[in-house]
């Protein structure tokens, strides 16, 4: 379904965002991951989301607006959201809000909240605007699978569910978006960790409870939905490494294994995934995945990378993707 990728031009944001009006549903890049886009206000066009991804109902998606004002005409936007979305809009950080009638519930996921993204890439900003709607937009993947930071794996896992993709190439950050409540006025909290690191938000505000700490607790599952589902998993099981040599041979027992990460591994993999940096992790994550879940192994070895910033949405990506 390679021919429904379309290079980001004026001509060809112009066709999308008449699809997008039209009901219909559009793959369009963000800083983060590939999303796949509808009218958040149309229930018809939101249903189509879910169903071409496969998604359970209970899960909400994120509504991308272009400025704040916009955002304001969603959801209950306090002076505290406000100041967040001034400093780190546009950008990787998805408010929850309480919402306003004009959301549909379907987008919302039943719930009486709703979360809010600016996206700093250009490509959709422009479709934003061109199609004067608020986009409602989980990441481009069947539901469950690595999320896609190229409009080839949006192509492959979506096929001809998808009417239209826009491809700007690989996306930049290659992590979703941090998603934060902040429907308290006193401090946020992070429903799951992303682009915008725990250490920057905290330069900012108070950040309460660490919900992914408690995944799987009634208040995380009644706050954070997605977190009820397996995300992120490639075709083959995916072991999680410390890094110490000592713990390595533990891992992969006698089984042909392949590795990606940031430490050499020691002799012995089929193939292997090194990256320079914590952001060159991030940002090649998911495509990497996708990459050693063909090659002629039967596990996947990744070498869990230190908690401090981008290092958090990390951790978390590879535990669920190892079904953790
Ligand atoms: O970077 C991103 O966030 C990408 C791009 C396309 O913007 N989108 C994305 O969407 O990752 P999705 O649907 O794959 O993840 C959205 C997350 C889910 O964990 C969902 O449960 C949570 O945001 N979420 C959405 N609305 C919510 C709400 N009202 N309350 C709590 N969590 C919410
Ligand atoms: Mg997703």
């Amino acid at each position: 379904m390679r021919e429904r990728i379309f290079p980001v031009t004026p001509e060809n944001i112009r066709r999308a965002a008449e699809i997008i009006r039209s009901g219909g549903l559009v793959a369009f890049p963000t800083e983060t991951v590939y999303g796949l886009g509808a009218n958040a206000l149309d229930p018809k066009a939101v249903a189509k989301v879910f169903a071409a991804k496969g998604r359970p109902q209970d899960n909400p998606l994120i509504l991308h607006v272009a400025s704040i004002k916009e955002a304001s005409k969603y959801a209950e936007v306090n002076e505290w959201a406000e100041s967040l979305m001034q400093q780190f809009w546009p950008g990787p950080l998805s408010v929850v809000l309480y919402s306003l009638d004009e959301v549909p519930e379907i987008a919302r996921g039943g719930l009486d909240t709703v979360a809010l993204r600016m996206p700093s890439n250009a490509a959709a900003l422009a479709l934003i605007r061109e199609a004067g709607l608020p986009i409602a937009a989980p990441s481009a993947n069947r539901s469950g699978r690595p999320s896609p930071t190229t409009a080839e794996t949006v192509a492959d896992d979506l096929g001809d569910a998808v009417d239209m993709i826009l491809d700007d190439g690989q996306t930049q950050v290659g992590l979703e978006s941090t998603v934060i409540d902040a429907t308290e006025k006193s401090a946020i909290a992070i429903l799951r960790p992303g682009g915008v690191t725990r250490e920057e938000l905290e330069r900012v505000v108070d950040v309460v409870d660490d919900f992914e700490a408690e995944e799987g607790t009634d208040e995380i599952l009644r706050r954070s939905p997605g977190t009820r589902h397996r995300h992120y998993a490639p075709a083959l099981p995916l072991v999680l490494w410390n890094g110490e040599n000592s713990t390595f041979s533990a891992l992969a027992l006698d089984k042909r294994w392949c590795y990606l990460g940031l430490t050499h591994p020691p002799d012995g993999a089929v193939e292997t995934i090194v990256f320079k940096s914590l952001e060159e992790y991030a940002q090649k994550l998911y495509t990497s995945l996708r990459e050693l879940e063909i090659c002629e192994a039967e596990v996947i070895i990744a070498d869990l990378p230190r908690e401090s910033g981008l290092g958090e949405a990390l951790r978390n990506r590879l535990k669920r993707a190892a079904g953790r």
